[in-house]
């Protein structure tokens, strides 16, 4: 199988024997407290699942700094983006070595991790916006990831971390949720070895499932994950319930059985395009992954990004060896009237846009809210009837409100 990102085994860091794990939970009854943010918690899912291998805990700002200007830490370790702890105040832990860190998204904020604090450095916010504009690209504060970065505050705890539980994920959605462990696991059991991945925030439509199918039979895949991004969205994006739902739906009527694996991560969406397409690639190796689908507008927002400019990031940033995972290419897939069937707009004979069924967004959001089905050839029957009910719904409730 793939080696894992920086190592040879994967290093998680889920504290996975109970006794241990229980013996930490009262531990940390004992420590300071600190209250994180949904990206740091979200952080602690992704370092404890192992999807983050090989950092052992969060980033201290030289390496932050580092890593947004060059992708790579201090010690040449490739990562694309930084994995931080900031927060407004942290006067609560000042001189503590070991923190105790409370989840902002679950209940009773229950502790995520135990951090051991190697520093608590501020951080200017010269320092912060010159990060944000590395990672996104921007400095605009209606790009939802950089406004969301920009909030954190200005104190990065930095220093290695033991994760005790992976949030509200496990619980919400236990049959999607996984660890970069448990799908590697999954991988081996199937006897799968060449395995592309899927990344998705949205619910598939025919260009979306086509666009796996073709991966898969080009590559000649035993099989493929798609992996959903679980975490926080921006408002207007469809929670990852119904997504789930549909997915599922989609799958079960037009995929061969065991060729595909439908799971989950834990994360906030960054919507940092290309720099998240990177990240995206590294955490999927880690999951056993041998190669991973970078369309149009990866992990865009708006116009912020080329429509493929996360594909050649990888080119122009990511130095040779810096992964083994391999990226699959793909162009702007569309239905083709003339061919009869969803193709890369590239392998179509007739250019023209009035050739393919191509609907905005908005468009489709207004079909399925007025319960009406997009055409069958950009979404499958099953999926728009999952769509049409979850607006449908909200439309309910806001005429009741
Ligand atoms: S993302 O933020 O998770 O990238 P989305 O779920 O919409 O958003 O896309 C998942 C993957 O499908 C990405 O690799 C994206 O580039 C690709 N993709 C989405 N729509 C198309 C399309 N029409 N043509 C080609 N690739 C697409």
């Amino acid at each position: 199988m793939i080696n894992p990102h920086g190592s040879d085994q994967l290093n998680p860091l889920f504290v996975e024997d109970e006794a241990q794990r229980a013996a930490l939970i009262k531990e940390a009854e004992g420590l300071p407290q600190l209250l994180v943010s949904s990206a740091a918690a979200a952080n602690c899912v992704m370092l404890g699942g192992g999807y983050f291998n090989p950092l052992t805990g969060f980033m201290n700002l030289a390496d932050s700094l580092k890593v947004a200007k060059e992708l790579h830490t201090g010690a040449g370790v490739f990562f694309p983006v930084p994995v931080v702890n900031l927060v407004k105040d942290a006067s609560a832990i000042a001189g503590a070595t070991r923190i105790a860190l409370r989840d902002p998204n679950v209940e009773g904020n229950p502790v995520i991790a135990i951090q051991n604090v190697d520093a608590i450095e501020e951080v200017s916010d010269e320092q912060l916006k010159a990060m944000a504009e590395e990672i996104f690209g921007t400095l605009d504060e209606s790009h939802p990831g950089v406004s969301t970065f920009l909030s954190l505050g200005n104190q990065m705890i930095s220093g290695p971390v033991q994760v005790l539980n992976f949030s509200y994920f496990e619980n919400d959605f236990s049959e999607t949720f996984r660890t970069a462990v448990q799908i590697r696991k999954e991988i081996a059991d199937r006897g799968w070895n060449k395995v592309v991945a899927f990344q998705t925030r949205n619910p598939m439509h025919r260009a979306h499932e086509e666009l796996c199918r073709m991966a898969m039979d080009d590559l000649k895949t035993d099989g493929i994950l798609i992996h959903m991004l679980l975490g926080k969205l921006k408002k207007g994006d469809i929670p990852a319930d119904v997504r789930d739902n549909s997915i599922r739906k989609m799958v079960d009527a037009y995929f061969p059985e065991n060729s595909v694996m439908i799971t989950g991560y834990g994360f906030d969406m960054l919507y940092a395009g290309p720099r998240e397409a990177v990240l995206h690639a590294l955490f999927r190796q880690n999951c056993g992954c041998t190669h991973f689908i970078v369309g149009r507008d990866h992990a865009g927002v708006g116009d912020y990004y080329g429509a493929f400019d996360a594909q050649t990031i990888f080119d122009e940033r990511v130095p040779e060896g810096s992964l083994d995972i391999e990226i699959y290419r793909a162009d702007h897939t569309a239905y083709s009237k003339k061919l009869g069937r969803v193709v890369m707009m590239k392998d179509a004979p007739d250019h023209s846009k009035d050739d393919f069924i191509l609907l905005s967004g908005t468009k489709v959001r207004e079909m399925l809210g007025n319960g009406i089905a997009p055409p069958p050839e950009f979404s499958r029957p099953e999926v728009a009837q999952v769509l049409m009910d979850y607006y449908q719904s909200l439309t309910e409730e806001t005429a009741g409100a």
